[in-house]
């Protein structure tokens, strides 16, 4: 982990509200691993707002299966709120205050040779890191991934081609009609590891699935967040385990102890 001043290369938007933000900064772009998040300050040279965001990463010039160079990673961000609509204003050679690479990554076992993934909204971010990450190492990737609409879907064109990419939009402007977990049963038998990403509910439904005995989920969660560092309890959630912080026992879980009793988790 360091904090780092990153130099912005670009940011631009690729679908409704969503910015890909790609900046230069060696040291992060060669250690960030998929899953793991970058905690950024927003405002100019003041520390208002006060609060980083986190937003994880999405691609890494590290990665011979894209076409970034080495040295630089990207990131994308919804714009929600003050924070990042702040960062929709970067202008290429800014410089933004970096904290980085934060968490626990997504772990893919070496027996690992099915890979599904499943994406909900700005939660395809972190999924899209691993799909590379998979074809790097020769695993065949199915990625699953819901949007609200056509207008906010994440562009194939930004995926390895070896990637599968399933979409399906609540309103059926593009791909399947309806949730995302409704396609999921005809991949649960193909898979031997998922991993997923997005709002509660769509996480939720998931742990509900009846899946084949022993499959292995992995969940990333995204909280929000204060410290980033495991101290302010800011970002604490249930588990089968107690609580857990987010930023530093996760994002990534495993779904299974997840305890889904608690409203926290809705
Ligand atoms: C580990 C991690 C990784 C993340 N990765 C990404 C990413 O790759 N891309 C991305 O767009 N966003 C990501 N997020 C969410 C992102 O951090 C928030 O959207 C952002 O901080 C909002 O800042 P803001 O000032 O624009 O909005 P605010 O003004 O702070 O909030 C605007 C609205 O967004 C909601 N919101 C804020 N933070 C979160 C959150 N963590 N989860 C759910 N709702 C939230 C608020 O409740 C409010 O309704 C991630 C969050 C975490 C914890
Ligand atoms: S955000 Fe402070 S402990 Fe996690």
């Amino acid at each position: 982990m360091k904090q780092a001043l990153a130099t912005v290369i670009d940011n631009r938007m690729i679908a409704q509200g969503m910015h890909l933000l790609r900046l230069e900064e060696p040291d992060q772009a060669r250690a960030v691993r998929p899953g793991q998040f970058m905690h950024l300050r927003v405002g100019e040279a003041s520390f208002d707002p006060l609060l980083r965001r986190p937003l994880s990463v999405l691609r890494t010039g590290v990665s011979p299966v894209n076409d970034l160079p080495a040295g630089q990673y990207d990131l994308l961000f919804d714009v929600v709120g003050r924070g990042t609509r702040l960062l929709a204003q970067l202008r290429p050679g800014d410089l933004v205050d970096v904290l980085g690479p934060l968490g626990r990554p997504f772990q893919i076992s070496p027996g690992v040779r099915h890979l599904l993934l499943v994406g909900g909204g700005i939660g395809v971010v972190p999924l899209v890191a691993l799909a590379e990450e998979a074809v790097r190492r020769r695993i065949a990737v199915t990625f699953l991934a819901g949007f609200r609409t056509a207008a906010k879907a994440y562009p194939a064109a930004l995926l390895p081609r070896e990637v599968e990419y399933i979409i399906s939009t609540d309103d059926g402007s593009a791909g399947h009609r309806g949730y995302v977990t409704s396609l999921l049963p005809d991949f649960l038998q193909w898979a031997d590891l998922v991993c997923a990403c997005g709002p509660s509910p769509m996480l939720e439904a998931l742990a509900r699935l009846e899946r084949p005995r022993g499959l292995p989920v992995q969940i990333a969660m995204e909280e929000h967040m204060g410290c980033a560092m495991g101290v302010c309890l800011g970002c604490v959630i249930p588990t089968r385990h107690g609580p857990q912080r987010v930023c530093r026992d996760g994002p990534v879980f495993d779904l299974e102890e997840m305890d889904w009793s608690w409203p926290v988790l809705r």
